[in-house]
């Protein structure tokens, strides 16, 4: 079957896909040139309708170590969505001046389905609303990999929002192809709504006790912004050094960011040498550089 060239979810790929794709971006970490296609001359849009750091400046990166011209817009200010465009009209708008690629953050409303199925060109979810954020969880798990071979089915604890959380989403669509364990942890506000059927620790200590990986996320203030709470979720649910004893020596402390110190990680933690944020943002450009060989091929563009 033809790979689809459009990256939206893992619903179209295979484990072996997804270690070729580990493979491809170890090579080129490793400067391997024979892996480095050259795309000079060529253009990828970057539409990102939603503020990012990391995946917006990773994406540029990989656009640019592979040659790609990365042409973008950043939020609405300077364009006509401030004159009451659409999102959907700017993705039609910005796909008619025939980009290889699309590499698109947004809301959930944003239809990225019924986009790739009547665009020629590939669309790379670059962060969807709450329903995924593919590359993030693929630069995860290469991470985690990078430390512990990719022989070990790993058990990784989420802390925090899970309810709202495109990168969960994420990694429970890839645990099932990868046979990875999921646990998590949160106040029950931020729980998802059904937890039939997942691991579930009401207490920290004894979720990081069972993990080979903690992943903290990010409190989201703007939907959380009572100040009681957060004091609350940092005593309770924040990685702290002196909770962070009941995590094994040899497991990982990972963050997607951006972080809210003092929240749900304390600045120390940054020192703990178990920590990998940093790590994660290296990696998730040689991911994104992956991901976007990985659509040029399946177009028969490589
Ligand atoms: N991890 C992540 O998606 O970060 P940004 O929002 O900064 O891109």
């Amino acid at each position: 079957m033809a790979q689809n060239a459009s990256f939206l979810d893992f619903r179209d790929l295979s484990a072996q896909e997804i270690l070729d794709l580990f493979s491809l971006a170890k090579k080129l970490k490793n400067d391997d040139k024979s892996f480095q296609p050259n795309l000079q001359g060529q253009t990828a849009g970057l539409l990102f309708f939603e503020p990012s750091t990391r995946t917006r400046f990773s994406f540029e990166a990989a656009c640019a170590r592979l040659g790609l011209y990365p042409f973008a817009l950043f939020g609405s200010e300077g364009t006509s969505l401030e004159k009451g465009e659409t999102f959907e009209d700017t993705v039609y708008n910005i796909a008619a001046m025939r980009p290889e690629l699309l590499i698109v953050r947004c809301q959930d409303d944003l239809d990225l389905e019924e986009l790739s199925e009547n665009l020629p060109m590939p669309i790379l979810n670059a962060g969807w609303g709450k329903r995924g954020h593919p590359t993030q969880t693929l630069l995860d798990t290469f991470t985690i990999w990078e430390q512990m071979g990719s022989a070990q089915k790993f058990k990784i604890l989420f802390v925090g929002d899970i309810r709202h959380s495109r990168v969960v989403s994420s990694h429970f669509e890839m645990a099932k192809i990868l046979g990875y364990e999921i646990g998590i942890c949160a106040p029950s506000e931020l729980l998802p709504q059904k937890t039939d059927g997942l691991k579930v620790f009401g207490d920290l200590s004894q979720g990081l006790s069972w993990c080979d990986v903690v992943m903290t996320l990010r409190v989201q203030k703007e939907r959380h912004d009572n100040m009681i709470l957060l004091d609350y979720y940092h005593d309770h649910f924040g990685l702290r050094p002196d909770n962070l004893k009941a995590l094994s020596p040899n497991a990982l402390i990972l963050h997607p960011g951006p972080v809210n110190y003092g929240v749900e990680l304390d600045k120390k933690v940054l020192k703990d040498p178990r920590t990998r944020i940093l790590d994660q943002v290296t990696n998730g450009v040689f991911i994104r550089q992956a991901v976007i060989i990985r659509s040029l091929k399946a177009k028969g563009k490589l």
